[in-house]
C-alpha cells in the first residue's frame, strides 16, 4: 500500500484541518495509507519522511507566509535529507493547499518553498475562510490526483 502524508497546520478555526481531512479522504479512496499530522500539535519528526511515497502540505496564510511548523519541517528536511543526499528524496510527488482570510499571498511562498520536495502535482488549492462543499470536493480530487501520480511513477 502506498504511504501518503498530509502535513498541515491548523489552529484558529480548523479551516485548514477540514481541507486536510478531505485531501486525506481522496488519497484513501485511491488506496493510500494516510498519516495526517497537524504541526499545531508538535514538531513533525522529519526523519520519518523518506517512508512516504507522496505528501500534501497545507497551511493557513500567516502574514502572507506559511505557518511556522511547516517552515520548521522544511528546515529539518533540508538538514536531515537534502544536504546529506539521502536517496529517494528527489522527485517526490507533492500537492499544496492553503486557507486564508481574503489575502492568500501565501500561495507564492508555498510554491517557492516546497519546490525542494520534488514534483508538484495539481494546482495549489486555496480557500478563503471556512471551506465550502465545493472546495472540500476539490480537496478530495486533489488527493486522488496525488495518489494517482504516486502509483504511476
Ligand atoms: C497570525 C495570523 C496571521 C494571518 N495573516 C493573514 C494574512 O496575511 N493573509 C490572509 O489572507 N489571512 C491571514 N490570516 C487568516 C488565516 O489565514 C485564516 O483565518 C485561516 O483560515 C486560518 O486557518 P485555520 O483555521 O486552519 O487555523 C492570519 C491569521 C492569523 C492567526
Amino acid at each position: 500500500m502506498i504511504k501518503a502524508l498530509v502535513l498541515y497546520h491548523s489552529q484558529e478555526f480548523g479551516n485548514t484541518g477540514k481541507m486536510a481531512e478531505a485531501v486525506a479522504e481522496g488519497l484513501r479512496s485511491a488506496g493510500c495509507d494516510v498519516t495526517l499530522f497537524n504541526t499545531n500539535n508538535g514538531r513533525f519528526d522529519a526523519s520519518t519522511f523518506p517512508q512516504y511515497a507522496c505528501v500534501a502540505f497545507g497551511s493557513p496564510d500567516y502574514y502572507s507566509y506559511v505557518a511556522g511548523g511547516l517552515k520548521t519541517f522544511m528546515d529539518d528536511h533540508y538538514i536531515l535529507h537534502t544536504r546529506k543526499g539521502v536517496e529517494g528524496m528527489k522527485g517526490k510527488p507533492y500537492s499544496l493547499f492553503y486557507s486564508h482570510g481574503g489575502g492568500g499571498r501565501v500561495r507564492e511562498v508555498m510554491i517557492n518553498l516546497f519546490k525542494y520536495i520534488g514534483t508538484l502535482v495539481g494546482v495549489p488549492l486555496g480557500c478563503p475562510g471556512a471551506p465550502s462543499k465545493d472546495i472540500l470536493s476539490k480537496c478530495r480530487d486533489l488527493g486522488r490526483e496525488l495518489a494517482k501520480k504516486s502509483t504511476t511513477q
